[in-house]
């Protein structure tokens, strides 16, 4: 695992566009899989600025996302879904057959986590997985206790993840269960970034940084990952020890 510091939010989200953007041209039919939320909004629309900029070619990338609420249709400004149609695919020329989401109001979950494992195996694994970190150390809904075995699957939510995910909502939500890939998926996925800004992170950083590694908190898996990069503005970075400083 490696952390690097950046000096402003904008900056961190300018530099993981770009990573995303190398890969997209090294890998035009590369598998990408992405999370919704605050944190990567602004890599979302800087990706889609340099995307333009660049004439980059979407259509063969096949977009994975990373999870979604259960019983929350596709069309609710909340849901991942909305975040993906409006941040990514109305902008950039992404084949609507190579995009998969979790259906959150599928009567079949189980089957539904079934279909996004094998599309993921089919395609040979995830080339790239940027996600975020939840106040309780959750990683798309890898909520704290989950499985670091587990591939894609659905999970109750903690009542951290259900009161701050309000967040997203017009109207109060009644948020119960997950449908998530897994922390199995993370590990697999040939490169990872995980992405956190913001003094309110400060604190769960630390723990998955520099705690006692284990499900109680569920970033704290990326200390495992070599091919991982820990992406930080300052101030979520600043309650880490040995913070050599931004970049
Ligand atoms: C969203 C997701 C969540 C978020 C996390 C941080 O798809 O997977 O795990 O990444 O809750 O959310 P924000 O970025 O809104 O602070």
């Amino acid at each position: 695992m490696e952390t690097k510091v950046y000096s402003t939010y904008y900056e961190l989200s300018e530099n993981a566009a770009k990573e995303i953007i190398d890969i997209v041209k090294k890998k035009p039919s590369a598998v990408l899989c992405l999370a919704s939320g605050e944190t990567p909004k602004l890599t979302c629309q800087k990706l889609v600025e340099k995307a333009k900029l660049e004439n980059i070619d979407f259509s063969k990338i096949v977009f994975i996302g990373l999870d979604e609420w259960v019983g929350i249709p596709p069309d609710n400004e909340g849901s991942c879904h909305f975040f993906f149609q409006t941040q990514l695919f109305k902008h950039l020329n992404f084949s609507e057959q190579r995009i998969h989401l979790f259906n959150g109001m599928a009567d079949d979950l189980t089957k539904e986590c079934g279909k996004m494992d094998t599309v993921i195996f089919d395609h040979g694994g995830i080339d790239l997985m940027l996600v975020g970190i939840g106040m309780n150390g959750h990683v798309g809904f890898n909520e704290p206790g989950a499985s670091f075995l587990n591939y894609s699957h659905v999970m109750d939510l903690d009542s951290v993840t259900t009161s701050v995910g309000q967040k997203y909502f017009k109207e109060t939500m009644d948020l119960k269960r997950g449908i998530t890939l897994g922390l199995k998926h993370l590990v697999e996925s040939k490169k990872v970034l995980m992405l956190a800004n913001g003094e309110r992170k400060a604190r769960i950083i630390k723990a998955a940084l520099q705690g006692r590694m284990g499900n109680l908190v569920p970033a704290s898996i990326v200390q495992t990952i070599p091919h991982a990069t820990v992406m930080l503005d300052k101030e979520a970075a600043s309650l880490l020890e040995n913070n050599s400083g931004c970049l």
